[in-house]
């Protein structure tokens, strides 16, 4: 059903609502997990762009690990049940509850952002009479040429060990006993669709472990973090990133040491093409210069758009009339409640279902109740194809 959304079945649901597809999903799974394999990389799939629990369960049924930035996101991997020792933790203010569940449950690794948290995981790890297994995220201040909101690797951002302490922070960690140092961690930034960012991130890595080399410390894993970009404009012809492109860069410009493990935390590349947002139009109005259509659906579903000016494609399922002029907007009582200025829609009428598409990721986990509007609820493909199945509100 690629591209294809049930309109029937549409007709017994309460818009706006998130549409899954889950066969997508899984090409998209296939196509990650299968590159990622014929070079032994790791895949942690970053919870945090999408957790809704069926998703995660499907994921999980492929054997790839999780990368978690709270203790929330850690429980709902764990509930999806994916295994302890494919967790990663990252995040530059980890709790100590949420320290000590990922102690608790045996995590693969606390990706550590300064020397105040590795020492707080140390105490932490010493008084349940554990060691905690360590990376160190490393800011190497390179610029992923993404938008400046989520770009992560530069001097600027909050993220990561700066450079500079490096040194510093090994001698620290020579007298936390409770850690043990097994890897190096990167994120530069997400949405990347130039990916030459990632060679600069490559040979600084590179350069990173000769100088460890220098004082005599290997690090058994390096984490490559995420970022790879998706196809905005054309959800339908290029639904699936570029894996292989993608980890040839790495194979390429990544001197593996022997025995070492290379690890990834893909977010956006895995399930944000797979997502639509389903509306539909309340009223189409004539403003000043523009004629606006609004819909059901706000930023309180999908923040993109108003948060980071995203661009996402958006369709009418309803109509076939030729295409005229809009502003697309929300209910929500603020001017920034757009999704789009000045595109063309087939001719737009009230009670049209409207798609915004590649909605799949940083939208439903990042929807939020403002106006008290009720959470945005979810529908997947392979249950509305199921006849047998009712549909569950
Ligand atoms: N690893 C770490 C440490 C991260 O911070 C992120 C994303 C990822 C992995 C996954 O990156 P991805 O493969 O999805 O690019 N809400 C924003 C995106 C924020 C990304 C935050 N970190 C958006 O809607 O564009």
């Amino acid at each position: 059903m690629k591209g294809n959304f049930p309109l029937e079945k549409f007709e017994e649901i309460q818009t706006p609502f998130y549409f899954y597809n889950t066969e997508l999903l899984q090409d998209t799974i296939n196509a990650a997990k299968n590159t990622a394999d014929k070079y032994n990389y790791h895949i942690h799939y970053a919870v945090k762009a999408n957790a809704n629990p069926r998703i995660l369960s499907i994921i999980r049924r492929n054997g790839v690990g999780v990368d978690c930035v709270s203790g929330g996101e850690i429980q709902a991997a764990l509930d999806a049940g994916f295994p302890a020792d494919k967790i990663v933790f990252a995040g530059v203010g980890k709790a100590d509850w949420e320290i000590n569940l990922g102690l608790d449950a045996s995590i693969f690794c606390f990706n550590a952002e300064s020397i105040p948290e590795l020492k707080i995981i140390n105490d932490l790890a010493k008084a349940k009479n554990k060691t905690a297994s360590v990376a160190l995220r490393i800011n190497p201040d390179i610029d992923a040429h993404t938008h400046d909101h989520i770009t992560t690797g530069l001097k600027t951002n909050k993220f990561g060990i700066n450079l500079n302490q490096l040194d510093k922070t090994l001698d620290i960690l020579e007298n936390l006993p409770a850690l043990k140092l097994i890897g190096l961690h990167f994120h530069i930034g997400s949405q990347l669709t130039d990916l030459a960012p990632f060679r600069v991130l490559c040979s600084c890595v590179a350069d990173i472990q000769r100088q460890l080399a220098k004082r005599g410390v290997v690090v058994e894993n390096i984490n490559f973090g995420g970022g790879l970009g998706i196809n905005y404009n054309r959800p339908n012809s290029d639904p699936i990133p570029d894996f292989q492109n993608y980890f040839e860069i790495f194979h390429k410009y990544f001197p593996a040491l022997p025995h070492q493990q290379i690890h990834f935390e893909p977010g956006r590349s895995i399930v944000g093409q797979c997502g639509t947002l389903i509306s539909k139009v309340l009223y189409v109005k004539e403003g000043y210069s523009d004629k606006f259509v609004i819909l059901d659906a706000g930023f309180t579903e999908l923040i993109r758009p108003a948060f980071y000016k995203a661009y996402h494609k958006i369709e009418n399922l309803s109509s076939k009339e030729s295409p005229e002029t809009y502003d697309v907007v929300g209910p929500i009582c603020e001017s920034s409640d757009y999704f789009a200025t000045q595109i063309n829609l087939n001719k737009t009428r009230r009670g049209d279902y409207i798609a915004i598409r590649s909605a799949g990721a940083y939208g439903e986990i990042m929807a939020m109740q403002y106006n008290c509007r009720q959470l945005p609820k979810a529908y997947f493909s392979d249950i509305l194809a199921d006849k047998n199945e009712t549909i569950r509100h």
